[in-house]
């Protein structure tokens, strides 16, 4: 489920033809995959999850970006706008996930960079929850200013299996949407 904690272990820069992109529906068998290789869903639940996370999209409450090296899928990472009880409102970084063989080359520091942007257009802070365990999960977030919030948090429909939830937040001053306004009160 979680990768070994093993810090100060990089293996290299982003491989050659690395690209991110949107999701399309195309993509779902192979993030599909990707997600059961993890061990967290069977073929037809990670698919179903997909499909629903691409409805979404559509409807504007969620982004999925995609890795791909040289076209083949590499990994995954989703922001989705919550409103659940118990937790603020707001925009979750979630479900980052990248293929064993391109870990530690700076994929999943590139999706969070990325998505982190996806929201400051739209919001000034972000947030995640994550298993207490899931300390490469922690580390991969921390340069991105995140800090915890509520410590042993209850996410309704998410299991912390094993441990316990940590929700964090990370403000994000310099946001487009902030950049739009200070452009339109110039003009
Ligand atoms: C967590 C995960 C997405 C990281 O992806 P990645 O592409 O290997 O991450 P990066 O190479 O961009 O790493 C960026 C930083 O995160 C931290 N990090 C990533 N993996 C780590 C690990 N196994 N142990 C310790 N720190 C780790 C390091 O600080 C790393 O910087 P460094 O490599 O210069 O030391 C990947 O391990 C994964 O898919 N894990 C299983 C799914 C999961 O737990 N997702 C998070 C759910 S909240």
């Amino acid at each position: 489920m979680f990768a070994d904690y093993e810090p100060g272990k990089r293996v290299g820069p982003l491989p050659e033809g690395f690209a991110t992109r949107p999701m399309a529906r195309d993509d779902v068998p192979a993030l599909a995959a990707i997600r059961v290789e993890r061990g967290d869903a069977k073929p037809e639940e990670a698919a179903k999850a997909f499909e629903w996370l691409l409805g979404r999209v559509a409807s504007g409450d969620a982004t999925m970006i995609v890795a791909t090296v040289r076209d083949a899928v590499a990994g995954y990472g989703s922001v989705d706008r919550l409103a659940r009880e118990g937790i603020p409102e707001g925009w979750y970084l979630g479900g980052v996930v990248v293929s064993p063989p391109w870990r530690r080359r700076g994929i999943g520091a590139r999706l969070t960079r990325e998505r982190l942007d996806w929201v400051a257009a739209r919001a000034e802070r972000a947030y995640y929850f994550v298993n207490a365990q899931n300390r490469a999960s922690i580390d991969l977030h921390a340069p991105f200013g995140f800090r915890p919030i509520v410590h042993g948090v209850v996410v309704p429909g998410v299991t912390f299996r094993g441990g316990v939830g940590i929700l964090f937040a990370a403000d994000l001053p310099r946001g487009s949407r902030q950049d739009e306004r200070s452009t339109s009160a110039t003009r």
